[in-house]
């Protein structure tokens, strides 16, 4: 099958979040497993490294429609892995100085893109069997494909899937954009039209063939008001065409025994270089060394991700020896909280604000734990690479988290972290208490450290589910 697979980011070009992993790992896995993907994403000219920038090859232009206008449209591409990528180049939207998205014109840029896709495929005489795009930045692919491009040439009989990857940001904008600048004529506004506004995740839930999301209980989560940012309604009406996949990581990126960015490395059986690990962590981290352990977070600061239950127990953590090791950046009021906590306690928190990417592997090679108690995480990718590196995940158990962090209590003998249920401070603590008194036995946390770097989380599994899926599609008639 020919697959193309569209997506705001992708690593290794352009990244903000697990998007990126995904749009960088699932296409690699889809061509290992014989079939061709290629990905598109916009030209960031700002963002791409000047030496991959060098890479690039230019192929051709043409004019895009976005609503009365046309704009100019550039095509490069580039190989990696097996995998043709095509960047759409117009520095008028893509080059921006700070950070991919959050400006105001964001409903415009990514119509533009959207539509471009379409009128590349057409320029370059390409017809995949599959187009998946993701989010809601891509949403206008399934949508535009089905209003304007499949009776055209060459066209015909594309199947569309489209992948939510967070339902919190759907492209919710006024209904006076529609025609101006999504350039979906009035008599069709209502493919986009919900609750009083243009909603392009709803748009493309309604006209792709299949919709997935990124894990099985976030597929059934988001059916539930507590979970849907108001999308129930219509996911509901949807059930018989979406579906949810856990997402896979990029294990060559992420393994312990070849990492160059960490201080030394290991492997189940070998587990020397985790020590080492773990001693230049504290000190990058600027904290004391010794026996207590050591627990992790990295992610975005924002409220979903649980923050306001670390708040409420923080102290109660560090008082029972545990070190905590933070990494990452956003509201203001959980940066302020970090730096407070980092001055109160300055021989057991440490904080660095940003995103870092090779200190985020040493956090993970390095600490003991790693802390996760989302309020709602479609998947995570970083529970899984903490596993990788030997480090015993506390989750919440929700969405993919739920799917992929078993509990060291099951019966089975198969857990690798510790969960709790409901989204409550001291539920959390009891998880991390748990944690605490296993680490305490270091006979039995070894045990469990390795069973848990054990675990295959590449995408070998999920890659065979995406090719089913779009098997099904194929096999449609047109
Ligand atoms: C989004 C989700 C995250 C998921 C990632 C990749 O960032 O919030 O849970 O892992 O997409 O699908």
């Amino acid at each position: 099958m020919k697959i193309l697979y569209a997506a705001s980011e992708a690593q290794p070009f352009a990244a903000s979040g697990g998007l990126a992993d995904v749009a960088g790992s699932l296409p690699k896995a889809l061509v290992e497993a014989g079939h061709e993907c290629m990905v598109v994403m916009p030209y960031y000219i700002n963002t791409v490294k000047p030496e991959v920038r060098e890479k690039l090859e230019y192929i051709t232009n043409f004019y895009v429609p976005v609503g009365w206008r046309s704009q100019y449209c550039g095509i490069f591409t580039t190989e990696l892995n097996g995998v043709k990528y095509y960047f759409i180049d117009n520095e008028y939207y893509f080059k921006r100085d700070f950070g991919l998205y959050g400006y105001y014109d964001d409903a415009e840029r990514y119509a533009f893109f959207s539509r471009a896709v379409l009128e590349m495929l057409e320029h370059l005489e390409i017809k995949p069997d599959i187009i998946n795009s993701n989010d809601w930045q891509t949403a206008l692919i399934p949508i535009y494909y089905n209003i304007y491009y499949k009776y055209h040439h060459n066209m015909w009989g594309i199947r569309n899937v489209f992948t939510i990857h967070n339902i919190g940001y759907q492209g919710q904008y006024g209904l006076e954009l529609t025609e101006e600048i999504f350039s979906i004529p009035r008599h069709l506004s209502s493919i986009i039209e919900y609750d009083g506004d243009a909603n392009l995740m709803k748009g493309a839930i309604e006209m792709a063939d299949k919709v997935t999301t990124v894990s099985p209980t976030y597929a059934k989560e988001i059916l539930n008001p507590w979970f849907s940012h108001g999308l129930d309604r219509c996911l509901n009406s949807k059930q018989y065409k979406t579906c949810g996949f856990l997402n896979g990581i990029d294990t060559d990126m992420y393994n312990s025994k070849t990492d160059k960015d960490i201080p030394a490395n290991f492997s189940v059986g070998k587990m020397a270089g985790k020590k080492t690990c773990k001693e230049k962590l504290l000190e990058e981290a600027g904290l004391p060394g010794g026996d207590s352990p050591v627990m992790g977070i990295i992610s975005r600061l924002v409220e979903h991700k649980g923050f306001d239950l670390i708040k409420c127990v923080l102290d109660d953590v560090v008082c029972s020896g545990i070190k905590v090791v933070v990494l990452g950046s956003g509201d203001k009021q959980y940066e302020d909280y970090f730096y407070y906590m980092q001055n109160k306690y300055p021989e057991a928190v440490s904080f660095k604000c940003g995103y870092i990417p090779a200190y985020a592997k040493r956090i993970y090679a390095g600490a003991d734990m790693f802390l996760m108690p989302s309020k709602s995480e479609p998947c995570g990718l970083a529970q899984m690479i903490a596993l990788r590196y030997g480090t015993v995940p506390i989750v919440r158990a929700t969405g993919g988290l739920k799917d992929s962090i078993m509990d060291y209590g099951d019966e089975s003998g198969e857990g690798v972290g510790f969960t709790f249920q409901s989204y409550n401070a001291l539920d959390m603590l009891g998880a991390i208490n748990r944690a605490k008194e296993v680490y305490d036995d270091q006979t039995k946390w070894k045990k469990l450290v390795e069973t848990g770097m054990k675990k295959d989380f590449s995408w070998k599994q999920s890659a065979k589910l995406y090719i089913g899926l779009y098997e099904e599609l194929c096999s449609w008639e047109s």
